[in-house]
């Protein structure tokens, strides 16, 4: 096969390319990046020195540069990850987030249209189902629960589902689409909840908690989200969503003091801050679905996952701080001073 993977220099991307080349030697992987601050060459050095991937930077939403890689490459697959994909930056500014998450989407579904009828896979996120309160620990997203967004992010993203709904439905374009809880894991951006903690404790910076820290996050080691995909990719049934999570929900509060107990550092550091605006309470994955078809289970347990992520970061020292000695350290003046 000859995969297209969008977005494949961000974090859940990049794990991906790198479980497809060990996963199926034989295949050939194209990754298109716009390589925006969330981007990062160095996350695919070593995917470079496979003969069967490819890199090419570009962004989706051109739809030239789009079409003449498809004409070129002619793509048995396309998996699309390219996003805008931070809640805060939503939130500050939501007209990239519009583009690239849906008119970027309806760029590649042409393109898949176009050049075969290509088969297309869509990573989407649980938050397109909005959030579940506190006090009801027996709800769960399902796949027929309603879209119902809360930031622009997520509604951008729920608009690219439908679209790819509605490319299956009136072409009959092959698509699929994954719904997935928050991923943690290697080559994650500094700005979202984990990596974020992790470096400010590595620092001795403080660690800004949003509200009370209650809200709770249903977290998935990146590489079992990764084996979600590609069995959806190859087994997934045709015009169909799989929610994707690992019944794993947590406090953001319980997140950051398993962190700094993992790193032997005490609770001085964390500060209570300013709420998110329109902040979801609760996420909750429903996986039967994909566990009944597909038989996927979750490998990595939260606190194996964690020790891991937290190893990676202690040992890829370089690859963070290229980050947040950049551009990162005016974005982060920016969201946190006044909070
Ligand atoms: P990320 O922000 O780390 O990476 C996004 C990548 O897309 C970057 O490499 C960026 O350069 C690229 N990109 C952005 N705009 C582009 C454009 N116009 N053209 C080409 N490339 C572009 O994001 P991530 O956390 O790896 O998320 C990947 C996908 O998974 C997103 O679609 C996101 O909505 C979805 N998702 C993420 C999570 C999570 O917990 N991170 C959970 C569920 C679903
Ligand atoms: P984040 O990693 O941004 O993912 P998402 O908003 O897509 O779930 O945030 C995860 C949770 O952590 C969310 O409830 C917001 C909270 N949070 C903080 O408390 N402090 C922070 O500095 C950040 C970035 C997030």
């Amino acid at each position: 096969m000859n995969i297209l993977v969008t977005g494949g220099a961000g974090f859940i991307g990049s794990n991906f390319i790198y479980y497809m080349l060990k996963k199926h030697p034989a295949y050939r992987i194209v990754c298109i990046d716009a390589l925006t601050y969330a981007g990062n060459l160095e996350t695919l050095e070593k995917a470079m020195e496979n003969p069967n991937f490819r890199f090419f930077k570009g962004d989706i939403t051109d739809r030239k540069a789009v079409y003449a890689l498809f004409e070129e490459e002619k793509f048995d697959a396309v998996v699309n990850f390219a996003a805008e994909s931070h809640v805060d930056r939503s939130i500050e500014e939501p007209e990239i987030f519009l583009k690239t998450n849906i008119l970027g989407t309806q760029v590649l579904l042409d393109a898949s249209r176009k050049y075969g009828n290509i088969r297309y896979h869509q990573v989407s996120t649980d938050e397109v189902y909005g959030d579940l309160p506190l006090d009801r620990p027996d709800l769960f997203f399902t796949e027929e629960t309603p879209i119902h967004t809360s930031s622009p992010y997520s509604a951008s993203k729920a608009s690219a589902d439908l679209l790819v709904m509605a490319y299956y439905r009136t072409y009959g374009l092959p698509v699929t689409i994954s719904r997935c809880s928050n991923n943690y894991g290697p080559y994650h951006f500094p700005e979202k909840l984990i990596p974020l903690m992790l470096i400010n404790a590595l620092e001795g910076k403080p660690l800004p908690v949003y509200g009370e820290g209650l809200n709770v996050r249903d977290w998935l080691y990146v590489e079992d989200h990764c084996k979600a995909i590609d069995l959806i990719l190859h087994k997934g049934r045709i015009g169909e969503v799989y929610n994707v999570g690992g019944h794993n929900e947590k406090s953001n509060i319980e997140v950051v003091k398993t962190l700094l107990r993992i790193l032997g550092k005490d609770e001085s550091l964390i500060r209570y801050v300013k709420d998110r605006p329109g902040h979801d309470m609760r996420y909750a994955i429903d996986p039967t679905k994909i566990q009944n078809e597909l038989g996927w289970e979750p490998e990595t347990s939260f606190n194996d996952g964690l020790r891991k992520t937290v190893n990676w970061y202690l040992a890829n020292t370089a690859w963070w701080q290229n980050i947040v000695s950049g551009d990162y350290m005016s974005y982060y003046e920016k969201m946190y001073k006044d909070r």
